[in-house]
């Protein structure tokens, strides 16, 4: 590949960020890196930024700039994305927006669009990988073997902000502060809108075609 590509995934929870991130990731051969899988990753082995961050996410709430900002600042200038990154949970504020900017410009954002109530549908039926956070669906994407990850073969678990309470208050967050980010990138030239009420297939055909 010619230039780096530095791509953010874009759109409410259950749009298919992480399903289409694991695709572009092999595809395109660069690092995938999923805010929410960090933080998980930390609370599972209770380090201090996941006993932090454990109490935000459980509630469905964003866990605080500061600590965000400087997670993300210090993984994307690590080695491994010199060459470009993917990155799926980041920004989802203006503050956190501008923190990127101050980082690297960014070459793609795939926005990817699905009403709130086909998110309900998506979400009471994944299930994620313990280890790494691979994502299936029950029915649209099942594992080959019944709870565990074809990936990894780690145990597959239903997240705990996937409560319908937590999802309601994490789809008002996206509306109320991550959604009007797109106004920031709009001057950027950036944007490819994404039509994500297909199957995963046909989804992962239109983010291929619109990076080509
Ligand atoms: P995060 O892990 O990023 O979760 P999210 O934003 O709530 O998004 P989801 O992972 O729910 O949705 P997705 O678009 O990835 O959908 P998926 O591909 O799995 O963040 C979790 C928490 O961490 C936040 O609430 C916050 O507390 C904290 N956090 C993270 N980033 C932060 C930040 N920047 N600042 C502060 N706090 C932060 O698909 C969903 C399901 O649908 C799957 O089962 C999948 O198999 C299925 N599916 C996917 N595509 C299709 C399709 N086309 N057809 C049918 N089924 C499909
Ligand atoms: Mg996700």
């Amino acid at each position: 590949m010619a230039d780096a590509k530095r791509i953010l995934l874009f759109g409410p929870q259950g749009s298919g960020k992480g399903t289409q991130g694991e695709k572009l990731s092999e595809w395109l051969k660069l690092p995938l890196i999923v805010t929410g899988n960090i933080f998980r990753h930390n609370i599972k082995e209770q380090t201090e930024l996941g006993v932090l961050a454990k109490g935000y996410i459980n509630k469905g709430e964003l866990v605080p700039d500061a600590v965000t900002n400087r997670m993300i600042g210090e993984r994307i200038t690590q080695e491994d994305c010199a060459q470009g990154f993917i990155l799926d949970g980041f920004p989802r504020n203006l503050v956190q927006a501008d923190a990127l900017d101050t980082y690297v410009k960014i070459t793609d954002l795939m926005h990817i669009s699905i009403p709130d109530d086909e998110a309900v549908r998506r979400i009471a039926n994944r299930r994620t990988c313990v280890d790494q956070g691979h994502v299936y669906h029950l029915v649209y994407n099942p594992p080959k073997q019944e709870g565990i990850c074809d990936e990894d073969g780690s145990a597959l678990e239903q997240r705990k902000d996937d409560t319908e309470e937590s999802l309601k208050k994490r789809l008002g967050i996206y509306h109320s502060e991550t959604e009007p980010i797109l106004d920031h990138y709009r001057p950027y030239g950036v944007i490819h809108d994404i039509d994500g009420i297909a199957s995963i297939e046909e989804v992962w055909q239109t983010v291929q075609a619109s990076l080509q």
